[in-house]
């Protein structure tokens, strides 16, 4: 099994403070997509979600039907530290395959890069089975190659063809709003119709 399926992988990097993945604040990518939604009643779900800055923007915002999922309680702590009136019901500490549920919009903000690389396609199929019809999953992946990993890297064309194969309507474009230290090395993603 790679160290990265156990929870306590990931919790050890939070308690030796080795997130380095955090960017300690939304992404624009995800936030200019936010921004541009309507309806606040929509059910979201944000997977893997660490310390959880979108959470934290949406429910700024008065997105209310929010949930969060991470398999490290030190993750889903560090979002509690900072957003104390957050309801502690809608914190999930699970594995996300095993995670049930039917939402309109799954965010995804590497997550699927840290996952077993052979899991990749266990991953897709078990987003379209967590989005509602007219639902999205929408985020962003690497768009680059690593040593090593996490986080495990990809390339678009392999992504079209792991995620056409669950999903009816797949965009995969690069990022032009990326941070600084990932430009030119994401794509943002919206994928819906699930089959
Ligand atoms: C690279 S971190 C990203 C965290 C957050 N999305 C961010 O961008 O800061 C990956 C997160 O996914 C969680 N994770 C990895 N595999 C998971 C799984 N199978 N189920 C639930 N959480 C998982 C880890 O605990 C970790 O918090």
């Amino acid at each position: 099994m790679n160290p990265v399926e156990k929870q306590l992988y990931w919790s050890e990097r939070y308690l030796k403070n080795q997130a380095g993945w955090d960017c300690g604040a939304i992404t624009p990518p995800i936030k200019d997509y936010i921004d541009q939604l309507t309806d606040k009643s929509i059910s979201i779900l944000i997977p893997g979600c660490g310390s959880g800055h979108e959470a934290e923007y949406l429910w700024m915002l008065g997105f209310r039907n929010v949930q969060l999922l991470d398999f490290a309680p030190e993750a889903l702590a560090l979002f509690s530290e900072r957003v104390k009136d957050f309801p502690k019901d809608q914190l999930h500490c699970t594995n996300f395959f095993e995670h049930q549920g039917k939402y309109d919009l799954v965010l995804e903000q590497t997550l699927f890069c840290a996952i077993n690389p052979k899991d990749r396609e266990k991953y897709a199929k078990k987003m379209a089975d967590l989005i509602k019809p007219t639902g999205k999953l929408v985020g962003v992946l690497f768009n680059r190659e690593f040593e090593g990993g996490p986080p495990f890297g990809g390339s678009i064309a392999e992504y079209q063809q792991i995620f056409q194969a669950e999903f009816s309507s797949v965009f995969i474009e690069p990022c032009y709003n990326s941070i600084k230290p990932r430009e030119g090395s994401e794509v943002f993603i919206k994928m819906g119709d699930p089959t």
